[in-house]
Order: structure tokens, then C-alpha cells, then sequence
């Protein structure tokens, strides 16, 4: 039986251990980007497909040290809004500094599990990077989401998956995963599919795009119902 609690505390410790170094480290990965794996460009199609225009307002889960921030002030302006919500203090710590550097007031960060985060109603995007694998309730991040976007608001996933020809024993030579949390009980739960799953069904327009050997994903969609979030 998986013990969430510890599984959290464990994701809390990592990122703690990481948050210090985590830019620089996504910096160093971006040096791959000529052989197709794109850590940054990837992360810049996830926000085009929100479609975001000035004065919305977008949830980015699992924001970490807000490497979204930059794309997400561009497209929704300083009337628009962004709420960062992350389980680990010690990234938040590193976004509240960005955010200070740039003067930015419309950025709020909440310390949370994505899981349990009380979303506001009517948002206009939910964008979350690298991070839905890590949470054990993927699934229902995703259906509340749901909820609470307006009709038409978009949700992209960018995230990290386990293909189905890559044997498990790989995570050894792939050795780093374990210090970003990612465990041999995280690729036995395969999340990604549960993600997918739940995205093709609750959302209208879904696309999925399998990147870099189908090592990651990006999941898009539109809202479609009357939920918390219709006006
Ligand atoms: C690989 S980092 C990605 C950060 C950022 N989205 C990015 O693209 O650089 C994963 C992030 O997910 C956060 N995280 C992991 N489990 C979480 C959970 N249950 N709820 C909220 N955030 C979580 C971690 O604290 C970490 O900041």
C-alpha cells in the first residue's frame, strides 16, 4: 500500500534539497535542446496553448520557483492575475524573490497540495509543468480543475511519462529522477495515464502530444461544462 504522507514529505524534501540550484539545473537541461529534448520550449508551447489574453486569470499547479511566470505576465498583462500553488515552501520561497525582482502585484502564491487546493471559480486557465506525476491524486487535480474553469477555458499538462518499452530498471541509469521525486512507485502508478484519462474525458478539443521518445507529454483541452466555474 502506497503511504501518501510519507510520499509527500519525501517531495517536500527533495525540492527543499533542490530549490536553491533547481534554475540553474532546468538551465543545464536546456543545453539538450538541439537533440529534441526541450525542456524550455516546451514549457513555452504548454502556455500558447492556453490561449491566455490580457486580464485573465491562470492557476499554474505546482509552480515551483515560477519558471512559468515570465511567459504567464506576458500574455495576461498586469490587469490579469496568476496564482502559484505548490506543496514545497522552499520553491515558493525562490518564486516570491522572482516575482519581487519584477515588481509584479499580480502574482499570488499559495502553499498547497494540488490535490486539496481550493480553486477559485471561473478561471480561465489551469497550466501545470513537470509537477501532476509527482501527486498522487492527479486525477482529481484534474477534475477540479475542471470545475473550476469558465466554459472555453483552456488546461494545458506538460509532464514527464514512462514509456511502455522502456523497462522500469532504466530509472537506475535515468539516476537523477529520484532527487527531483521521481520514484519507482511514482512510474509503477503511471500517472501520466491517469491524467489523460481524465483530460479526455472531462474536456472538449483534447490533444496529447508525445515528446522525446513519448519520455513526456503535452495534454491540452477546453473546458465544456457548467460547473463552478460557469459564470
Ligand atoms: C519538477 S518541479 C516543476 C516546477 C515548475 N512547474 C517548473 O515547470 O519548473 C515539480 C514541482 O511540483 C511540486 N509538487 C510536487 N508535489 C506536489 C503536490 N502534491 N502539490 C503541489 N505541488 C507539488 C514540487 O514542490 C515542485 O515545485
Amino acid at each position: 500500500m502506497i503511504d501518501e504522507s510519507s510520499g509527500k514529505q519525501e517531495v517536500i524534501e527533495a525540492y527543499r534539497r533542490r530549490a536553491p540550484r533547481y534554475d540553474l539545473a532546468v538551465r543545464l537541461f536546456d543545453v539538450f535542446a538541439m537533440s529534441g529534448f526541450n525542456i524550455s520550449g516546451w514549457r513555452r508551447e504548454a502556455v500558447s496553448a492556453l490561449g491566455l489574453k490580457p486580464g485573465d486569470t491562470v492557476v499554474d499547479i505546482g509552480c515551483g520557483t515560477g519558471l512559468n511566470f515570465p511567459l504567464l505576465y506576458r500574455a495576461v498583462a498586469s490587469h490579469g492575475k496568476i496564482i502559484g500553488v505548490d506543496l514545497s515552501a522552499a520553491m515558493l520561497t525562490q518564486a516570491r524573490q522572482v516575482v519581487a525582482a519584477n515588481q509584479w502585484t499580480n502574482v499570488q502564491l499559495v502553499c498547497a497540495d494540488a490535490a486539496q487546493f481550493d480553486f477559485p471559480s471561473h478561471v480561465d486557465a489551469v497550466l501545470s509543468t513537470y509537477t501532476l506525476t509527482l501527486v498522487p491524486d492527479c486525477g482529481l487535480v484534474v477534475s477540479n480543475a475542471c470545475e473550476a474553469l469558465a466554459p472555453g477555458g483552456r488546461i494545458a499538462v506538460l509532464d514527464m511519462a514512462w514509456p511502455r518499452y522502456c523497462p522500469l530498471w532504466w530509472r537506475h541509469v535515468l539516476f537523477f529522477l529520484r532527487s527531483y521525486g521521481v520514484t519507482a512507485e511514482v512510474l509503477r502508478r503511471r500517472p501520466w495515464e491517469v491524467v489523460q484519462t481524465s483530460m479526455m474525458e472531462l474536456f472538449q478539443d483534447f490533444s496529447v502530444r508525445h515528446l522525446w521518445f513519448g519520455f513526456f507529454y503535452l495534454a491540452c483541452g477546453a473546458a465544456r461544462h457548467t460547473g463552478k466555474g460557469a459564470p
